[in-house]
């Protein structure tokens, strides 16, 4: 750290030239990580993110402000997503996901005398392994279909007397398709299980669709559910809901503790101190959009999704995976090195994401995706024909991915991964 503060300016200017090399998200050039509804959207949430920033969640005693909020973006949730009793805000999906597998492990503990094991279909977002590692839970991972939905039969031929919870994703960020949320919650139910449904990514869409898909508290037998208001909720990051249908399971997600000479501590979710900015910006958006709002910009998201899937599966050389219906777009290569096509759209400036197993490229829609699709189509055709007519092999990154993708030592690429990490802090 240098010995002097800086100026403002200088600080500024530095802030400034240090996203120059960032995605550009604001023009629709990326396809996940931001979900942008517009400049007067991020506006309003810049303004109330500030308003708060100092303002700390952990003690809603000092700050009767942010418990309103909260409880009031709570509330809206239990009701967008079809009678939940209750619930908590957290900073984000994993976090939603850490603490509804928490509340099973509780549960389970103390309800039916143990369980460890939660059975997810191998789609499942990556969330479960990490909250079952940290929690000391036994993930079991079923195959899914030919249209990447849970296998059914798989599910239930897993399930055994240490079962405790069974998992859907309401839509799966790889393929972006609605698991069979009301055959796997039945088949929770009928046991005595519980069944999560983890609607982080599609929760917000899925409910203000013209068209619905039954994935919610609607369906008997879901007792939580995860969604995230930091992407199509439109809030600033760090913002999620966990909710239950029974208020008797969330007590398990609490945590407290009775002896700290700091005095009694009990905290609902993960963390400690929680950002008030995030909660203030979570409520702002709510109130400023309205059912209203969330209805026009899923209806815009849909639309560009579905423009981009009829172009997509009108090149030759490309094949949709799955048929999903929203916001989320998998495709590979018919006869063509699929990561070579993503690997020209990104030296074209496109950020898409890849998929292995099979291979693909995966596109999240977004509401910044309006007016972009043909301008993205003309590319893809452009550099989907160069890939097939030269028979074109993904270089650096792309060779790197492939091989990841068909690797057959697992345990060495999990090392890779850490390697990968642990270098990305000390790189100078
Ligand atoms: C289906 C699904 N679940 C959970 C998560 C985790 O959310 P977060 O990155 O906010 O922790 C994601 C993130 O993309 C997701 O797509």
């Amino acid at each position: 750290m240098q010995q002097h503060g800086k100026s403002r300016d200088e600080v500024f200017a530095a802030l400034a030239q240090a996203r120059s090399g960032d995605a550009d998200w604001k023009h629709g050039r990326t396809f996940s990580l931001v979900y942008f509804a517009g400049d007067e959207s991020l506006e309003l949430i810049r303004h109330a993110y500030a308003s708060f920033i100092h303002e700390n969640g952990l003690s809603m005693d000092a700050f009767p402000s942010l418990r309103q909020f909260e409880r009031e973006v709570i509330k809206n949730g239990c009701e967008i997503f079809g009678g939940a009793s209750c619930g908590s805000m957290t900073s984000g999906g994993t976090e939603s996901i850490l603490m509804a597998m928490k509340a099973a492990r509780d549960w389970a503990r103390a309800e039916r005398g143990g369980g460890q094991t939660v059975i997810v279909p191998c789609t499942a977002h990556p969330a479960f392994d990490k909250a079952a590692h940290t929690l000391g839970l036994r993930l079991v991972k079923v195959p899914v279909g030919s249209d990447f939905r849970a296998d059914l039969v798989a599910t239930e031929a897993a399930i055994d007397s240490d079962t405790i919870m069974l998992v859907g994703s309401a839509f799966s960020f790889p393929h972006g398709v609605v698991d069979a949320i009301p055959a796997l919650a039945s088949m929770a139910l009928s046991r005595g299980l519980l069944c999560h449904v983890d609607a982080c990514l599609g929760g917000f869409v899925l409910a203000f669709a013209d068209d619905p898909v039954p994935f919610d508290f609607r369906v008997p037998g879901v007792t939580s559910l995860s969604a995230d208001l930091h992407k199509y909720g439109y809030a600033a990051k760090g913002a999620s809901l966990v909710l239950y249908r029974d208020r008797s399971l969330r007590r398990h997600q609490f945590f407290a503790t009775i002896d700290w000479p700091g005095g009694l501590y009990g905290s609902p979710t993960m963390a400690g101190t929680r950002p008030g900015g995030a909660i203030a910006a979570a409520w702002a958006i709510q109130q400023y959009l309205g059912r209203d709002g969330y209805v026009r910009l899923t209806r815009q998201v849909l639309a560009s999704a579905q423009c981009l899937r009829d172009g997509i599966a009108a090149v030759p050389g490309l094949r949709l995976l799955g048929d999903a219906r929203h916001s989320v777009i998998a495709f590979t290569g018919d006869g063509l090195d699929v990561f070579a096509v993503d690997e020209r759209l990104r030296r074209l400036g496109w950020h898409l994401d890849r998929l292995q197993a099979p291979s693909g490229v995966q596109m999240i829609v977004s509401a910044a995706h309006r007016g972009v699709e043909e301008a993205f189509l003309a590319d893809l055709r452009a550099v989907t024909a160069e890939v097939r007519e030269k028979g074109l092999a993904a270089e650096a990154d792309g060779a790197i991915y492939g091989a990841l993708a068909t690797m057959p030592d697992r345990e060495l690429v999990g090392e890779l991964v850490l390697g990968w990490l642990d270098g990305h802090d000390n790189e100078g």
